[in-house]
């Protein structure tokens, strides 16, 4: 059934497959992005199931403006995809406040402002999907990804809890935790590198940041198999809370998941019995 789906960052990377595939499949698409012209060139240039706007997911005033876009042209949201993000890098202590800031101001607050324009029109007609991209880095904390990991473990934290806010309405959502996808993430635009250089860390960060950059490109998974994965998952009448995407996204939450039950275990004998004794009242 065609649905009327609103991607974010729609103009590269997996935004662009998500919004490319839901048109191959004959779904009404609102693809969004800070350059809408750029958008609307890489998906093909005008077409009757598409609507491109204007979205910076790092203000509201943009996210209502499409949402209201998208209803004048569409008449309702079935689905909102959480897609844009970014990745900045760097050991804590190189990456500085401000950096930290914007970070989360894109990975966490992004995601909140959209989702925030959105439900509205979704309580309204008590039907919707929310689905947001987070990261394996969501679940499970990584070397030199102190900024995103966090970002990400707040979208976790979010999208576990919002699944209760929306529940009576019938509004599902799902969040979703990809590994290494061959997108444009890891080129300049999407990655940021720390400002900040500490001579403790030298000796480690030009080497990490390296590293990263000959991924760029070799990544595993293919986002156009991604995004055929979600357009699945939009379509059931019970989508899952969380997909885990990618083998390797698989083998890394199943590792944190034994690690979470061996630490809780090993948490009992000191924490377990941390009860008032109400006998002495
Ligand atoms: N690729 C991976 O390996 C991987 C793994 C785990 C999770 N993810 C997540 O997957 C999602 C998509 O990333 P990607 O891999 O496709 O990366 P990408 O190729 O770099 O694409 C990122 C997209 O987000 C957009 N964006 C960034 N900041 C924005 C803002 N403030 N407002 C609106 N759009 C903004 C970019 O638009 P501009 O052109 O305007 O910059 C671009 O379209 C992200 O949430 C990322 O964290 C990716």
């Amino acid at each position: 059934m065609s649905k009327v789906i609103l991607v974010t960052g729609a103009g590269r990377g997996l935004g662009t497959d998500l919004a490319r595939e839901a048109l191959a499949v004959g779904h009404q698409v609102v693809a969004t992005g800070r350059r809408p012209e750029e958008v609307e060139t890489t998906l093909g240039g005008p077409q009757d199931n598409l609507l491109v706007t204007r979205l910076d997911v790092t203000s509201l005033e943009d996210a209502q403006a499409a949402t209201q876009a998208a209803i004048d042209r569409f008449g309702r949201i079935d689905v909102l995809i959480n897609n844009a993000g970014n990745f900045y890098a760097g050991y804590f202590e190189e990456i500085t406040p401000a950096q930290m800031r914007r970070q989360i101001e894109t990975n966490l607050f992004g995601p909140m402002n959209v989702t925030r324009a959105v439900l509205p029109v979704m309580r309204a007609r008590r039907a919707g999907h929310v689905i947001t991209i987070s990261s394996t880095a969501g679940l499970v904390g990584m070397e030199f990804c102190a900024a995103y990991a966090a970002s990400k473990f707040g979208v976790e934290g979010w999208m576990e809890s919002l699944r209760y806010d929306v529940e009576p309405y019938n509004i599902c959502t799902t969040v979703v935790e990809p590994g290494f996808f061959r997108t444009e993430l890891l080129v300049d635009g999407s990655t940021t590198w720390p400002e900040l250089s500490i001579d403790d860390y030298a000796a480690r960060t030009a080497p990490t940041i390296e590293g990263w950059k000959r991924m760029n490109g070799r990544q595993s998974g293919d986002p156009a198999k991604l995004a055929r994965a979600l357009l699945t998952l939009a379509d059931q009448d019970k989508p899952p809370q969380r997909f885990v995407a990618g083998a390797d996204a698989i083998e890394a939450v199943q590792a944190k998941a034994q690690e979470l039950l061996a630490q809780a275990e090993a948490s009992r004998e000191l924490g377990g019995d941390l009860a008032y004794d109400d006998t002495h009242a």
